[in-house]
């Protein structure tokens, strides 16, 4: 097996592209604060729909095959790359929080993955390893990215032709208007909430469109109640 290189955050240069958001000079640190913080209590609060994540990983273990290196962004403490990775030839799951990442590397050691290694990275940097990938998995990152189209393009970027994009996002749009408009503004001014940004299923998969992917799948997964995290799998041409 081919060594796994950790990526680096590389992204701390400010832009003056006009087209991205505030969020975008953010520096890299910034970005990680809140989830540094949270990180321990993430790893410990209980999956909301469990029916409907072992939904999610049963089809993405179906787009995966044991020849496939495969990256997944904003991976959080690791908890689907942990089950991902025995079905891929090598995964590298990355996360901007390094407090995130210490996590997933202590559950990895207490249950070693030989396929698996995690590493910290910005989704919204270029990618570190450009057409390196068979595929890329997002799992309700694309919403919390700074600028869902530098995000798309960087993924695209390290995607082989012909490689996919498995994307489960939520879409805040979807939501009671109450929550974006209201409740999360509050909850973000009071440092319980992370800048968010705000699409439905089909601007999601139009920006995927401006990016060069073609839309193979749109699935939702959820088995309680109305489900705003959209399920796509999306293919570089070639
Ligand atoms: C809601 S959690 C999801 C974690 C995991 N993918 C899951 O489904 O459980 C969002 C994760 O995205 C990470 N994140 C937010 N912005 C990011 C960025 N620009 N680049 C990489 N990761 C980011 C956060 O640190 C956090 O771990």
């Amino acid at each position: 097996m081919d060594s796994i290189q950790p990526m680096s955050i590389s992204n701390t240069n400010p832009t003056t592209d006009t087209a991205r958001s505030p969020q975008a000079n953010e520096p890299v640190l910034g970005k990680a604060r809140f989830w540094d913080r949270i990180a321990r209590k993430y790893a410990a609060d209980p999956i909301a729909d469990m029916p409907g994540y072992e939904a999610t990983l049963r089809r993405v273990r179906h787009l995966l095959t044991a020849e496939m290196n495969v990256l997944e962004i904003g991976c959080g403490t690791g908890s689907s790359a942990l089950r991902l990775a025995p079905f891929t030839r090598r995964l590298l799951a990355t996360d901007v929080s390094a407090g995130m990442i210490a996590i997933a590397r202590e559950k990895l050691a207490a249950e070693p993955v030989p396929q698996l290694a995690f590493g910290v990275a910005d989704a919204d940097a270029p990618a570190a390893a450009p057409g390196d990938y068979h595929a890329v998995l997002a799992f309700n990152l694309l919403h919390l990215v700074s600028n869902l189209d530098g995000a798309l393009g960087s993924v695209v970027q390290a995607l082989r032709p012909g490689g996919l994009l498995i994307s489960k996002t939520a879409c805040i749009s979807e939501m009671n208007p109450l929550i974006p408009w209201l409740a999360i503004p509050v909850m973000r001014a009071i440092g319980k909430a992370p800048h968010v940004l705000c699409f439905d299923a089909v601007a999601l998969q139009a920006a995927m469109v401006r990016q060069g992917l073609e839309i193979e799948a749109v699935e939702r997964h959820g088995t309680k109640g109305k489900d705003i995290r959209v399920f796509i799998v999306a293919r570089k041409p070639g």
